[in-house]
């Protein structure tokens, strides 16, 4: 016996948000690793900026855009993204990891985004570990736990309740 169409959970009440992460990592992956968290915490898809086609993001509800800082700003390939977009009228939140996390890196970012019409829903700054030929001048061990943490906790801010 089948159980009556009662015993069906109604859908009426679950919001599903299609949300997309987008971001750029070389030098480290300290970016990758703080986007993996939000990505799981979301149940986001996650693209690295060279696998995404600019028709794509029409497509989702919600867009992270995250980078390391690379000579006080996201990395090229980002902007270059972006610049193919003509309109973006999306929500929108920012990460980024760098030496010395400060909101003046990612203020071309937002305002590229800004004045394609997206609505920036939050901004996420992390402690990336930074050095050269095998040394670490900055920030070692970062992201740490604690880092991914808030990661999970502010992309969790991010969905609907
Ligand atoms: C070429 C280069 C330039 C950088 N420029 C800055 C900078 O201007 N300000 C800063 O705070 N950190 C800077 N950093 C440190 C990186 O932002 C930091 O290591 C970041 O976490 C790297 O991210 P990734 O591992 O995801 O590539 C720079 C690192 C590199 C390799």
């Amino acid at each position: 016996m089948y159980p009556p169409a009662t015993f069906i959970p109604s859908l009426t009440n679950v919001t599903i948000m299609n949300v997309l992460i987008i971001y750029k990592s070389y030098h480290r992956m300290n970016t990758e690793t703080v986007a993996k968290a939000m990505a799981e915490t979301m149940n986001a898809t996650l693209k690295k900026v060279e696998e995404v086609r600019p028709e794509e993001l029409a497509g989702y509800d919600l867009i992270g855009i995250g980078s390391g800082i690379y000579v006080g700003k996201y990395h090229k390939d980002l902007f270059r993204l972006l610049e193919k977009i003509p309109r973006l009228e999306k929500d929108v939140f920012l990460f980024s990891t760098a030496g010395g996390p400060d909101e003046k890196y990612d203020r071309p970012m937002k305002e590229l985004l800004i004045g394609k019409g997206s609505r920036i829903v939050g901004e996420f700054r992390c402690p990336g570990a930074a050095g050269l030929l095998g040394f670490t001048w900055s920030n070692k061990g970062h992201p740490d736990e604690q880092d991914l943490e808030r990661a999970r906790a502010f992309a969790k801010g991010l969905m609907p309740v």
